[in-house]
């Protein structure tokens, strides 16, 4: 007796080389090779990489089935594993029930309504930098925006989550979270697949990552036995296993804590550095939101209330995060065979989900290269698939910290544009595309500020600006 089995029905993609498939391009220039994919063969793109088969899925629906919908079926998977080298085992890194039971745990500090006790928080540290930005303007010194939004974003999130008061020294700050980057992306090399007690550079850079975070994670420890103080570390201190009723242990906590520490500090300077040298780069946009933020707070500090009025402001934060989504692509893996969009997704295969490819898809967002913030009009929205903007993801695994790092942005440039106008130093290179985690500019970013009562603008009452193309796009 025959069976009739249906012919397979394969998603069209790149032919690749053998065994490399389409490695080349993806080390070229991955971003640049992933819109590419969606342009020539559309929005859910069958791949080769070295050994793994991989689908990029940006259709709308498709990425709703994946994170939403069929969820439980796609999970971290093997492009996730590098992240356990620096993370362990933390909410970015696990699944399952461990995954649900640590989400449950630190979920009640990041709720909107509690996370607008961080408020203060930001505004101290935020002045704090602006304090050191008049003294540099005074000096006629240039500031290196993404070493101070890194700090800025950092102490922030130490003070607001676990009340400790962190001193990052820049320069080995700067080298720890490049070499986190470093190490937490594969980039095929022989050495990533030596075992670990072998000494080579990335080994080193591994011990390094671990010795200063060992000393902040004991720091932050021994702070809140002494003083109760910190939501987050609070919850994990008190937090217990489901299944056994035992607290966690000391490397769960040091795992999700350096989670937290990474997955939230970075991110959002990434996102800062790029609004701003947006807004920089947009006089249109910058008149616009000197208005609001001269009726809005009026010269005053933001509070919870006067920050959910920061209408336009919002918009031009979610413009950034569409135009330059600091997390550009992140993967899952399929357990059992599925399908999207119509097409066979094997067991064991690897999804890529790209905000920045679905962020540029023609068929959603006109003129996709030009920043504009009119997108995010409450109407424009709601005409737009969802799925269709992922900044922070979707579904169950969406961004924990995502109320967090809209409340710190949108604050942080209100209160840096009241005081402030940037405008960056020629010569700054600001093309991204390296396979790096997120998305930053590739080399220092180096900018004049200039206090505002210096500077031409006056804030002059409101309009629509026509849309102009973004000049750092690759
Ligand atoms: C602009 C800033 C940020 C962006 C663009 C961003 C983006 C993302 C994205 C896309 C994911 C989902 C990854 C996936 O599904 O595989 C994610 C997860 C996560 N983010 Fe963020 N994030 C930001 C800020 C933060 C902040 C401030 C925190 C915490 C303080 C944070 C902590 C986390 C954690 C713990 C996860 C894992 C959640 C889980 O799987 O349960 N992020 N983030």
């Amino acid at each position: 007796m025959t069976t009739a089995t249906s012919a397979p029905h394969l998603a069209p993609g790149p032919k690749g080389a053998p065994l490399l498939g389409s490695l080349g391009p993806w080390k070229r220039n991955t971003a640049e090779f992933l819109l590419g994919l969606q342009r020539d063969h559309g929005e859910i793109v069958r791949m080769r990489l070295g050994p793994f088969l991989v689908h990029q899925v940006t259709e709308p629906e498709a990425v709703r089935r994946v994170l939403v919908e069929n969820n439980g079926n796609y999970v971290r998977g093997p492009l996730y594993e590098q992240f356990g080298v620096v993370m362990g085992k933390g909410l970015l890194t696990t699944d399952g029930e461990f995954w649900r039971a640590h989400r449950r745990a630190v979920q009640p500090v990041f709720l909107k309504n509690a996370i607008t006790d961080i408020i203060p928080n930001i505004i101290r540290a935020t002045e704090e930098m602006l304090e050191t930005w008049e003294r540099k303007a005074a000096a006629g010194e240039p500031v290196d925006l993404m070493t101070d939004m890194l700090r800025l974003t950092l102490v922030t999130l130490s003070r607001s989550l676990f009340a400790y008061d962190i001193k990052p020294d820049s320069a080995l700050l700067k080298t720890i979270v490049d070499d986190v980057v470093e190490v937490m992306f594969r980039r095929g090399t022989a050495t990533e697949m030596l075992p670990s007690w072998v000494p080579t550079d990335r080994q080193r850079k591994i011990l390094r990552i671990h010795r200063v975070f060992d000393r902040i994670v004991a720091d932050v420890r021994r702070s809140y036995a002494e003083t109760g103080e910190g939501p987050l570390i609070g919850l994990m201190e008190r937090a217990t296993d489901p299944a056994t009723g035992e607290p966690w242990t000391d490397q769960q906590i040091k795992d999700e804590l350096l989670t937290v520490y990474l997955a939230g500090h970075e991110t959002t300077a990434v996102s800062l550095c790029w609004t701003l040298l947006s807004i920089a780069a947009h006089p249109g946009v910058q008149e616009e939101l000197d208005a609001e933020i001269a009726t809005v707070l009026g010269g005053g500090a933001p509070d919870a209330r006067s920050a959910e009025g920061l209408t336009y402001t919002k918009m031009v934060v979610d413009e950034s995060l569409r135009m330059h989504p600091p997390i550009w692509i992140f993967p899952r893996a399929a357990v059992e065979a599925d399908a999207l969009g119509g097409y066979d997704i094997e067991p064991g295969s690897s999804v890529l989900l790209s905000p920045l490819v679905s962020h540029h898809n023609p068929r959603h967002w006109d003129n996709p290269l030009a920043f504009d913030p009119y997108r995010f009009t409450p109407q424009a929205i709601r005409e737009r698939p969802r799925m269709a903007y992922l900044p922070f993801g979707s579904g169950p695994r969406q961004c924990v910290g995502n109320f967090m790092a809209l409340l710190e942005l949108r604050i942080i440039v209100a209160m840096v544009n009241q005081r402030f106008r940037i405008s960056r130093i020629p010569g700054t290179e600001l093309r991204y595309g390296s396979p790096v985690i997120s998305l930053r500019p590739l080399k220092d970013v180096m900018v004049t500020v200039t206090p505002r009562e210096r500077s031409t603008g006056a804030p002059r009452p409101s309009r629509r600006t026509a849309p102009a193309a973004c000049p750092h796009h690759p």
